[in-house]
């Protein structure tokens, strides 16, 4: 009998031990802020932490306003890295460009042939994407550094003094962008931008998102909804042609949520095109200003992240170019499709489209964007 009960009290603690290990949960495992202390172009850089009041977190560093870790929880209350990114600034200089996590801009997105008009007056921007502009040109606003002050514990302001005709856009635009980690568990991303001659501006932010976490597999599985029931079809240069089509009856359709892969592989043009997802999606808008831009939903971990957004439309990009060359945080490959992006947006070309939206910003005027990611976790 008494050996009975040292047995039976020797497995006790045995299997109560491992079940102290199995319930242990995964903390934030934050990059140190030395990693990225350098001065670049005479500048300070360096890495900043903000956290809200239920713990989430995200570390953004002032080169490029770039996002480097976020962090929050799943439905076991585990937390996992939701963005792509580097641990180090070198590895951000050093690899080739992919725009993890910055901030995008004077235009976010592609620009035919570099060329676009404001009254007659024709300017020429770098050709860094084929004979296409993306995304700012050979040195965007990802790639410079910004003027950061941390405002509180959750709030970060950085700003940038564009200069006339830097990668050839006419006026100097004075930007502030806002990083926001709020106790409703969003990333509010605001921008603002005045200018001292007209020109054109479409700012957004660049994360590549896995649900599962940073560096667990594909995103195929991802259940997306996206709030749009046209989108702007591309020619073979990712280029609108300047229509907006109906999604409806197309694999461009996530209007009802389907798994991200179900129909990725499909044999239709604009997804040949796009090697997969590479479309701009054309917002059900809200006349309040805010909208519901999308929702993804990763049932294995059960988070959602939800999509606000003051823009007009979103580029909807499926990874399509990782190909496992670029390592990651966690030291494992981004394979292909492993992660997606939310680019929150004027449609791409609008310079050369004057039916889309205007992106024209006169002196004078505020040019001024508020994007939301929104986590949450499956009832
Ligand atoms: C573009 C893609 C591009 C990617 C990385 C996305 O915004 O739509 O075509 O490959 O950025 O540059």
């Amino acid at each position: 009998m008494r050996y009975l009960i040292i047995l039976v009290s020797s497995l006790c603690l045995f299997s109560c031990k491992n079940e102290k290990k199995s319930i242990s949960k995964m903390t934030p495992k934050l990059i140190a802020a030395a990693n990225f202390d350098t001065i670049i172009e005479g500048k300070k850089v360096t890495l900043y932490t903000l956290k809200n009041k239920s713990g989430a977190q995200t570390q953004i560093t002032n080169y490029g306003g770039t996002v480097v870790s976020l962090w929050v929880q799943d439905k076991e209350g585990n937390y996992g890295d939701m963005v792509l990114g580097h641990n180090t600034i070198a590895e951000y200089l050093n690899n080739p460009k992919t725009y993890f996590g910055s901030l995008i801009g004077r235009y976010g997105n592609r620009i035919a042939k570099g060329k676009f008009s404001i009254n007659n007056i024709e300017y020429s921007l770098a050709t860094n994407n084929n004979e296409n502009h993306l995304h700012g040109g050979t040195k965007g606003y990802d790639a410079v550094v910004w003027d950061a002050k941390q405002m509180d514990a959750q709030t970060l302001e950085l700003k940038y003094l564009s200069p006339d005709l830097e990668e050839g856009y006419p006026g100097n635009l004075s930007i502030t962008v806002q990083y926001q980690l709020t106790d409703a568990n969003e990333l509010k991303v605001e921008y603002w931008a005045t200018t001292d001659k007209t020109t054109i501006v479409n700012l957004t932010h660049h994360s590549y998102f896995n649900l599962k976490g940073e560096g667990n597999g594909t995103i195929n599985d991802h259940l997306v909804h996206i709030n749009a029931s046209r989108f702007t079809p591309v020619d073979a240069s990712l280029i609108p042609t300047g229509v907006l089509a109906l999604v409806k009856d197309t694999p461009m359709d996530f209007t009802t949520t389907k798994p991200l892969g179900k129909d990725i592989n499909a044999d239709y043009e604009q997804l040949n095109i796009g090697l997969g997802y590479d479309h701009n999606y054309v917002l059900e808008q809200n006349p309040t200003g805010i909208h519901l831009a999308a929702r993804v939903t990763e049932p294995t971990t059960g988070r959602i992240m939800e999509l606000y957004t003051s823009e007009p439309g979103v580029q909807f990009y499926s990874g399509n170019f990782l190909d496992g060359d670029v390592t990651g945080k966690s030291n494992k490959p981004y394979e292909y499709r492993s992660a997606f992006c939310l680019e929150t947006q004027h449609y791409p070309d609008s310079p050369n489209k004057p039916q889309f939206p205007t992106v024209v910003l006169h002196p004078k005027e505020e040019y001024h964007s508020v994007t939301l990611y929104k986590f949450s976790i499956v009832k």
